[in-house]
């Protein structure tokens, strides 16, 4: 049974001030979630702030990206170190506003994603196509070189390890989510390809999350698909009562999948 995951990425919205108070609300809304396993990703600059106020409690820290190298001369980057020292036991890797704003290759994202699991955090591999790929009928060759190439050299106990999120990119911060049907069929079919990548049982134990203006009135019927595992909120994460609903939709599932 895979426990459902459900991660706020609160993008780069917020001073620590309102960083803190959104923490505090989740901490306070959200006291004993069961069934359902829960990760903000703050930016940088609250971390610590925010690991301070949810240390002790059920919700996880994560960051939204991090360099692959321990140390060096990177102005601007953050290690890996530096976010598991402040808490953080996630991240995010290739989400699709690095890949096009930052210009991340698949290559930088592999190494990213080899260099958390070599350092045991768990990495959130996101992949998705363009509206342009879709209208193309190329969202599963898009998809598919995405996981290919973010996975690559990566063995079965650390795919294992992975989390991924399909979302696409028409449906980012849009208000348009992808159907459950479409989310569906694009995530049972990465689940294929991890069949092959690592093994079928492997497969059926890693998570698969949607994102893509998840919302409290749609995360219902997008949760409700057994190939969605959870999912990846970005504007919803940003108000406490919005991602506690989309949480507490995911526990009752979660709770119902396990009796
Ligand atoms: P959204 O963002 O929920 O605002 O569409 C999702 C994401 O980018 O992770």
């Amino acid at each position: 049974m895979r426990t459902p995951l459900v991660i706020g990425n609160w993008k780069m919205h917020g001073t620590l001030v309102e960083a803190r108070a959104l923490a505090a609300g989740l901490r306070d809304g959200l006291k004993r979630p069961r069934g359902v396993q829960v990760v903000v990703c703050p930016p940088f600059t609250s971390l610590a702030a925010v690991s301070e106020i949810l240390t002790g409690g059920p919700i996880q820290l994560g960051a939204q990206t991090c360099h692959h190298e321990a140390a060096g001369a990177h102005t601007g980057e953050i290690s890996i170190p530096m976010l598991a020292e402040v808490g953080c036991r996630w991240t995010l890797v290739g989400h699709s506003e690095r890949r096009k704003e930052m210009g991340e290759s698949d290559q930088l994202i592999n190494l990213k994603l080899r260099a958390l699991l070599a350092q045991g955090l768990t990495p959130v591999l996101c992949v998705g196509e363009t509206a342009e790929e879709r209208r193309q009928g190329l969202t599963f060759t898009t998809v598919e070189g995405q996981l290919r190439a973010g996975l690559a050299g990566v063995g079965t106990d650390e795919i294992a390890k992975t989390v991924l999120a399909y979302e696409p990119v028409w449906a980012i911060g849009t208000g348009v989510n992808a159907s459950p049907t479409q989310a569906a069929e694009v995530q049972g079919y990465l689940r294929g390809l991890l069949s092959e990548l690592a093994s079928k049982e492997t497969a059926q134990t890693v998570r698969i999350l949607y994102g893509g203006s998840v919302k409290a009135e749609n995360a219902e019927v997008l949760l409700a698909e057994p190939e969605v595992d959870g999912a990846l909120v970005g504007g919803a994460s940003l108000n406490a009562q919005s991602f506690i609903g989309i949480v507490r939709k995911a526990a009752r599932i979660g709770t119902a999948a396990k009796e």
